[in-house]
């Protein structure tokens, strides 16, 4: 399962592609407006610039065409631009237009299999079931993931399954078991992936046991 980090903070994006561990990055209108990017074009191009990899910009309008628009605006910002669309009939029919231009999709708030399914057959090259989202409101979100990596599976989907609404570390063991191919998650929960008070006292004691035998 690959990484994408899921914000528009730059020194997050920054930091965690230092580590060589992300592979794209996420970002959605409530993410752009938190960190006060009134220039949006400019922070998107600088995190294209920043990531190798496929960088997720929603449209914020909610007709197909408009969509189609704000589609092909943002790809000329950057190659490695990718488009965030809602999953509705709207949404399905713009990504459908934009499959044929060569324009990649990333399907978005999708909260259930038809959803997923229905992404895959317009064109979409991503679909992100929010696993969050639906796990607040009393459903088992990561069931969604199941589901969509077996669907694609079946008839050999070229789609690829982004676990979305990421809230901790376990989602992320369960994405990778339920064989997501990726999970986009935000950088708090990158840290918390990293962190074991079991490696913080082995290096503790191996540095302290280090310094006795060197300071003899
Ligand atoms: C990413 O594609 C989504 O926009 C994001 O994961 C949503 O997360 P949230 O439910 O925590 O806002």
């Amino acid at each position: 399962m690959r990484i994408f980090l899921d914000t528009a903070n730059i020194a997050q994006i920054r930091s965690a592609a230092k580590m060589g561990v992300i592979s794209g990055v996420t970002t959605n209108p409530s993410l752009i407006s938190k960190e006060g990017h009134a220039d949006y074009e400019a922070a998107v191009k600088e995190i294209c610039s920043i990531v190798d990899g496929p960088i997720s910009m929603e449209v914020t309008v909610e007709d197909a065409k408009g969509m189609v628009e704000d589609a092909r605006k943002y790809a000329k910002w950057a190659p490695n631009v990718i488009i965030k669309i809602p999953c509705t009939a709207a949404g399905l029919e713009a990504t459908s237009v934009l499959k044929k231009e060569g324009i990649g999709v990333n399907m978005t708030l999708c909260f259930s299999p038809n959803q997923g399914l229905l992404a895959a057959l317009s064109g979409a090259a991503y679909c992100s079931p929010f696993v969050g989202r639906l796990d607040d409101v009393g459903h088992d979100g990561m069931q969604v993931v199941r589901d969509l990596v077996e669907i694609y599976r079946n008839y050999q989907m070229s789609t690829q399954v982004i676990a979305a609404s990421i809230r901790h570390p376990l989602h992320c063991i369960a994405a990778a078991k339920a064989g997501a191919h990726i999970a986009t998650v935000p950088y708090n929960i990158l840290m918390q992936m990293i962190q074991h008070p079991l490696t913080d006292a082995g290096i503790s004691r191996f540095l302290s046991d280090w310094k006795r035998l060197t300071q003899k």
